[in-house]
C-alpha cells in the first residue's frame, strides 16, 4: 500500500529532469528521510551528481554530500529503476517552440519512459508547467494504456513548482504545494508525499485546476510588468519620473502592488508559460488577449533599452557604431546564474546588429555565446569601467558596486528594474 509506504517513510521517490526544479526537490525528499532517485538523460549532469558536485545554485554541494553519505539519494540515467520505485515526480523543462506553441516533447518522452515500468501501487506526479489538460490528456491516456486503472491501480495528479531560484526567503521546501488528482486518492496521496517532505498542501478539485493555478500566477507577473512597463514608456514620452509614481502609489496601504518596470522579461517561467495558456484557450476559440498585449509590450523592452544607449551616445557625440558598450548583468535577474530568455541578450544582439562592440560583465556567467560569437566576462574595476563609451545595467546583482560604477562617470543606461540609487545625471534611468 502506498499509504503505508509514504506514512512510515519506506516509499521509494524518484525525480526525473534534475534541473533548476528537481534538483533541489530531490534534497527536500530526501532530508525528509525518503531514499530518493534522481533520473536525468543528460550523462554529464549524472555524472557530477554522482561525484557529488552540484550545478544548481540553491543547491550547495554539501548539502548534495550529506543526502549522498546518508545513502539517501542516487543519480541514474538508467529509467528502468522505475521499477522499483513507489513515485516519480516530471520536473522536466516546457518551453516553447519558435512558433510560441508549447513544447511539450520533454514531458512526452518522460511518460514513454513511465509507460514502460508503471506498476500497480505507482504515483506519478507532473510538477512542469504546462497547458490545463496535459495531464489528463498527454499522461493519463497513456498511462491507462498498460491496463492499470487509476485512483485504484496508481495515482496521478498535477502539483505546479513555483520555486524562485535564488530568492532567500522562500525555497522549494516552505512555498505552499498546490496539488490537484485526477481522481480524490489521486489528491490524497499526492498530498501525503508533500506534506511529508514540504511546506503546506493545498489540494485542489482537479489536475485542470492545478495546472492553471501555475499560470494564473505567471501571466499576474507578466500582465503587471507588461502594465507597468507601457506607463514607463508613457511616463518616459510626458517626462514624469516613473519610480517616483510607483513609489508614491505604493504608500496606499490597500489595493495595489508595486511592480517595476526593466528590459523585458526572462528566465524558464513568465515570457513563456502565459503563451502556453493562450494556445490552449485557443482551441476553445478563446483569443487571451491580456496574455498576448503584456507579452507584444514586454518583449519590446530590449529594444526600448537599445534605443536608450543610441540616446546616451549621440548625448556624448557618438554614433553606437564601434562604441565599447558594456553590459552589466547578463542573468535574467539579481544574483543568479540562469541566462534563459534573458532580456540582456536582446539588448546585445541589438546593439551588436547596430555595430556596437558589446561585451559584459556578470560574476555569474564567465562565459556565454550569442549569434555564434563566445565571450567572456570582463572585469569591473574603475580602470576597466571608464574603458567604456557607455553602461547598461540590465541586471541587479547584490556584488556589483553601484556607487562605484557610477561614480566612474562614463554614461549609463540603467534597465534595472530595481532602483537601488539615486540616478546622476550622466544616468538614464528606464
Ligand atoms: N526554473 C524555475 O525557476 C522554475 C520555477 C517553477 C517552475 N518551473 C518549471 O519546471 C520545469 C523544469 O524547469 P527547470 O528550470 O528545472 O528546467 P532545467 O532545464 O533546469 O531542468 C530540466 C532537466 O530535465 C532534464 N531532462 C530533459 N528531458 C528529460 C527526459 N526526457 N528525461 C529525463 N530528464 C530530462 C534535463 O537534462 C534537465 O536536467 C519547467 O516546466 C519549468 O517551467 C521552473
Amino acid at each position: 500500500m502506498l499509504k503505508s509506504k509514504l506514512i512510515e517513510k519506506k516509499a521509494r521517490l524518484g525525480v526525473i529532469g534534475l534541473g533548476y526544479v528537481g534538483l533541489p526537490l530531490c534534497v527536500e525528499f530526501a532530508r525528509a528521510g525518503y531514499h530518493v532517485t534522481g533520473i536525468d538523460n543528460d550523462p554529464r549532469k549524472v555524472k557530477k551528481l554522482q561525484a557529488g558536485e552540484s550545478y544548481i545554485q540553491d543547491v550547495p554541494t554539501a548539502s548534495l554530500r550529506e543526502i549522498i553519505e546518508a545513502g539517501r539519494f542516487t543519480a541514474t540515467t538508467d529509467f528502468s529503476v522505475m521499477r522499483e520505485l513507489d513515485t516519480v515526480d516530471i520536473c522536466v523543462p516546457t518551453p516553447l517552440r519558435k512558433t510560441k506553441d508549447p513544447d511539450i516533447s520533454y514531458v512526452a518522452a518522460a511518460v514513454d519512459e513511465i509507460e514502460k515500468y508503471i506498476h500497480p501501487g505507482m504515483m506519478v506526479i507532473l510538477d512542469s508547467t504546462t497547458y490545463p489538460g496535459t495531464t489528463d490528456e498527454l499522461i493519463l491516456t497513456r498511462l491507462e494504456r498498460t491496463g492499470l486503472k487509476v485512483g485504484t491501480d496508481f495515482y496521478l495528479a498535477f502539483s505546479p513548482e513555483r520555486v524562485d531560484p535564488g530568492n532567500p526567503q522562500w525555497n522549494t521546501k516552505n512555498i505552499p504545494k498546490v496539488v490537484g488528482g485526477v481522481t480524490p486518492a489521486c489528491t490524497e496521496h499526492a498530498a501525503l508525499l508533500y506534506r511529508s517532505t514540504l511546506g503546506p498542501v493545498v489540494p485542489v478539485s482537479s489536475t485542470r485546476v492545478a495546472e492553471m493555478v501555475k499560470l494564473l500566477e505567471n501571466t499576474f507577473r507578466s500582465v503587471n510588468i507588461g502594465l507597468v512597463n507601457e506607463l514607463a514608456l508613457m511616463c518616459d514620452r510626458m517626462k514624469i519620473d516613473v519610480w517616483e509614481v510607483i513609489d508614491a502609489a505604493a504608500t496606499k496601504p490597500f489595493g495595489f502592488m508595486r511592480f517595476y518596470p526593466g528590459p523585458g522579461l526572462g528566465g524558464h517561467c513568465i515570457p513563456i508559460d502565459p503563451f502556453y495558456l493562450s494556445w490552449k484557450a485557443k482551441e476553445t476559440g478563446f483569443e487571451a488577449r491580456f496574455i498576448e498585449l503584456a507579452g507584444q509590450i514586454n518583449s519590446n523592452m530590449p529594444h526600448y533599452v537599445a534605443s536608450k544607449v543610441t540616446d546616451c551616445l549621440n548625448d556624448v557625440g557618438k554614433p553606437v557604431r564601434d562604441s565599447e558598450i558594456l553590459l552589466l548583468g547578463v542573468a535574467y535577474k539579481e544574483d543568479i546564474d540562469d541566462i534563459r530568455e534573458s532580456p540582456a541578450l536582446d539588448v546585445m544582439k541589438l546593439l551588436v546588429e547596430k555595430g556596437g562592440r558589446v561585451s559584459y560583465s556578470d560574476p555569474y556567467v564567465p562565459e556565454l555565446t550569442v549569434e555564434g560569437l563566445t565571450k567572456s566576462s570582463k572585469p569591473l574595476s574603475p580602470a576597466d569601467i571608464r574603458r567604456y563609451d557607455c553602461l547598461v545595467i540590465t541586471a541587479a546583482h547584490s556584488t556589483f558596486d553601484y556607487p562605484a560604477i557610477v561614480a566612474a562617470g562614463v554614461p549609463i543606461v540603467d534597465a534595472r528594474n530595481a532602483l537601488k540609487n539615486h540616478p546622476a545625471p550622466h544616468v538614464r534611468k528606464i
